[in-house]
């Protein structure tokens, strides 16, 4: 049976800040709801501005002070909004890792991986041996596929490529033993033969330790790779949801199709087939607007799509 691990409901998330003289709410995130189960991959794919990256880092209370967060966000059945931060902190790391598109700015320069590695272990058990703790970090970066992890536990980030230094990321989320990991962009900074590995790291790792991850992606074709079902982000609104085999090879959202039509196949270098780019802007989400975000852009907007009842979702859930 399936088991959920993560059901979000009608998150809503809207930062106050100051434009010019004055305050304006940007509204990163609307009423949106999703949910995970258990050693599921669920991508969440979209433009830039979208509100992928803010839709995750809400959850474990990673937004700044000028954030409203709405909704309820249940992990194992415990509310994450309506816990006490001091409760929270347990479930960053411990519970939910996180890896980000630049690995390299979240480690600290003048720290060696051997020491970010004992550090890590410290947290959960301030009494493990420095030897047990360099034994562990080893076992995790072999896991983790990289080459020679006991002599380069005394390198510096800086002398570690972005491959390697999103390998130990990943481990360093192992390390706290996380069932949910949340890989925000992991490989777009990365060359698409080195991004076809960590896709491939991952999707070994939910088969091994059986974790759940949310894999966020602007690419819909390299999410498909390894989701088994998707959110369509657009405008802080899901656009679409399904099976990763229902966004991919039946779309019904005009902006799936156009996302899918502009995608380049993953692990290619180059395509031969058109790219087709979505015309217009991106929307602005200081501007709150009634119906669907994308009306705006879209070459099949019908009177039905500017109406208070359209909320992206509903519209286009499946049964
Ligand atoms: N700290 C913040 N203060 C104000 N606005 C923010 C903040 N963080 C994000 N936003 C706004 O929220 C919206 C959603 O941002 P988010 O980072 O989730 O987009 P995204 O889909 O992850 O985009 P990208 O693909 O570029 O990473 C954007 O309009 C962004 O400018
Ligand atoms: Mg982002």
């Amino acid at each position: 049976m399936n088991e959920t691990l993560l059901d979000v409901k009608n998150l809503t998330v809207t930062f106050n800040m100051l434009r010019g003289r004055q305050y304006i709410n940007i509204h990163a995130v609307r009423n949106i709801s999703f949910s995970l189960n258990k050693g599921e991959i669920l991508g969440i794919v979209g433009e830039s501005g979208s509100g992928k990256s803010v839709s995750t880092l809400a959850i474990p209370g990673l937004l700044g002070s000028n954030v409203v967060v709405t909704g309820q966000a249940f992990y194992s059945g415990k509310d994450l909004l309506a816990v006490p931060k001091k409760e929270l902190k347990y479930y960053r790391g411990r519970k939910i890792g996180m890896i980000f598109q630049e690995p390299g700015r979240s480690f600290d320069p003048l720290q060696n991986i051997g020491s970010v590695f004992i550090e890590t272990f410290r947290v959960i058990d301030p009494a493990i041996k420095k030897e047990d703790a360099i034994e562990k970090a080893i076992n995790l970066l072999e896991e983790t596929g990289l080459t020679n992890a006991k002599e380069r536990l005394s390198n510096y980030p800086h002398q570690f490529s972005g491959g390697q230094l999103q390998r130990i990321g990943i481990a360093l989320a192992l390390a706290q033993d996380c069932e949910l990991l949340v890989a925000d962009e992991p490989t777009t900074a990365l060359d698409v033969t080195i991004q076809a590995q960590i896709v491939s790291l991952l999707l070994e790792l939910r088969k091994r330790r059986n974790i759940s991850i949310i894999f966020i992606s602007h690419n819909i074709d390299l999410a498909a790779h390894l989701s088994d079902r998707m959110l369509v982000m657009y405008g802080g609104m899901i656009m679409e949801s399904g099976t990763t085999t229902q966004i991919t090879q039946n779309p019904i959202h005009p902006y799936t199709k156009a996302l899918l039509a502009a995608a380049p196949s993953f692990g290619t270098h180059y395509s031969t087939s058109r790219l087709v780019s979505i015309p217009g802007k991106v929307t602005d989400p200081s501007q709150l607007t009634v119906g669907c975000p994308f009306a705006p852009r879209c070459s099949q907007t019908s009177n039905q799509c500017r109406t208070e009842d359209f909320r992206g979702i509903k519209c286009y859930e499946r049964t």
